[in-house]
């Protein structure tokens, strides 16, 4: 068991689990991506992603590029709303074939944002790999085309993924303890 600021964790998915979910999702793209013309391009959306991004890119022995951007979203001026943009975002995306890289997808709300974004780019493709999904949450229409494990409507923190910042170092997740 594990104490972060006012909450406490128990183990969830071990290391081994986790390893044999990125495997999954590798062996998955590398079926899919390896005889791609042009090299695939990988976005992790941070910060929970960083973790299995290493991982998965471990596992990928084709010609690809990689990159991290930032998803920020900020009230504007009044007749703007809200603003969705993506830090650190600066690739030429026309005519490629990009893979969006997730840790966990809950509502789905950040990558229907992210794939608005990407909307206008001209990539040839846009797909989606996640480490997690909770599928009893998600209810949008586009699909998330790689998952690693599908898990319920918990909250989990570890490998990547925090509770209020704190959490993302640790090797395994953990899921919230409910007494
Ligand atoms: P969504 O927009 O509801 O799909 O949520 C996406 C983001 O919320 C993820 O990228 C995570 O950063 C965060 N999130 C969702 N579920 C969890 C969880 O169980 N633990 C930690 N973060 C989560
Ligand atoms: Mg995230």
């Amino acid at each position: 068991m594990i104490k972060l600021h006012d909450k406490t964790f128990e183990p969830y998915l071990s290391a081994e689990q986790l390893a044999k979910a990125v495997t999954k999702v590798s062996s998955e793209l590398t079926k899919d991506y390896s005889k791609c013309e042009k090299p695939p391009i990988f976005i992790a959306i941070l910060n929970g992603s960083f973790m299995f991004m290493s991982d998965l890119m471990k596992e990928l022995d084709f010609d690809l590029e990689l990159s991290f951007v930032k998803f920020s979203s900020y009230e504007g001026t009044e007749s703007t709303g809200e603003i969705n943009e993506l830090i650190g975002f600066n690739q030429d995306l026309k005519g490629r074939d990009v893979v969006l890289v997730e840790d966990i997808v809950d509502t789905g709300n950040t990558l229907e944002k992210v794939l608005k974004i990407l909307e206008p780019s001209g990539a040839k493709s846009i797909k989606i790999a996640s480490l997690l999904l909770k599928p009893t949450v998600f209810d949008k229409k586009y699909e998330i085309n790689y998952v690693g494990l599908e898990i319920p409507n918990i909250f989990v923190i570890g490998y990547g993924l925090d509770y209020d910042e704190l959490g993302r170092n640790i090797k395994e997740i953990y899921k919230i303890t409910t007494n």
